[in-house]
């Protein structure tokens, strides 16, 4: 199980670091659960330094996929592990919303952190718009063909995640129902089956994202293909954060 907080554009420099130490304590009791907490990339150090010792895991929200060179503004993956990340959030919907981002994007960004040892966590998920029209598993087999496409080379389901997040549930409050998560989780698991093996994609985290929180995380946790959650707002307060890690560790312990 694998509980990752996304913090977006929140925080500042000292108030990262506060936030990371607060989820230090929370997550020492919950063992089964692996944690990871990726902020904004200005205080990715502050925040490995504060992290330094514990068992939480440290990840930046995107990355560009060029070693290096004249591309103002943006981080490789190259610079990542050098602060000391182990993921990289890669195609989250609000980059695709916002920042034009491309599933051919993705792919590449996908392509180039596999190939430095950074584990990307994959979003896809479906807009409201999709679901109503039944398109939803289209809609997502897309995403995942190309986010995907052309990993030949890869060997451990441990070197990349997917995480489902349909867009209407991301910051609305509104959550996918446990079955309508399981459905899907199982639906990507196949898909995944499909072109690396069944024992790849047993192996695999799919994680739910999209308004998880204390009071559902429980029944989202419990489906058979959800193995952990993305969270965005509830990740932000150290306390409300820790009562979704310790969901995921009464859920693995049974
Ligand atoms: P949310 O965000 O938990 O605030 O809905 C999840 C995400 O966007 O990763």
């Amino acid at each position: 199980m694998l509980i990752a907080g996304n913090w977006k554009m929140n925080t500042n420099a000292a108030s990262a670091v506060e936030l990371a130490q607060g989820i230090i304590q929370e997550s020492a009791d919950a063992a089964a659960v692996r944690v990871a907490v990726c902020p904004p990339a200005p205080f990715l150090s502050g925040v490995r330094a504060a992290l330094k010792g514990s068992r939480v895991r440290l990840g930046a929200q995107n990355m560009y996929w060029a070693d290096h060179g004249a591309f103002t503004g943006e981080v490789s993956a190259q610079m990542l592990l050098s602060v000391g990340c182990h993921y990289v959030i890669l195609g989250h919907s609000e980059r695709r919303q916002h920042f034009g981002e491309t599933d051919g994007g993705v792919s590449s960004k996908v392509k180039q952190a596999v190939r430095t040892g950074l584990i990307p966590i994959i979003c896809v998920g479906e807009r409201l718009n999709h679901r109503k029209t039944g398109k939803e598993q289209q809609v997502v087999a897309t995403q995942v063909k190309h986010a995907l496409e052309d990993l030949k080379k890869i060997q451990s389901p441990s070197s990349l995640v997917i995480a489902y997040e349909p867009v209407w549930a991301i910051g609305t409050g509104e959550t996918a129902t446990p079955e309508q998560a399981q459905t899907m989780h199982r639906f990507i698991r196949s898909l995944v089956s499909r072109q690396f093996g069944k024992n790849f994609a047993s192996g695999l985290h799919i994680l739910y994202g999209g308004s998880m929180k204390p009071s559902n995380a429980k029944d989202l946790l419990r489906q058979k293909d959800v193995d952990g959650g993305l969270i965005g707002g509830a990740s932000l307060k150290s306390e409300v954060f820790g009562q979704i890690i310790h969901a995921a560790q009464e859920v693995q312990q049974g």
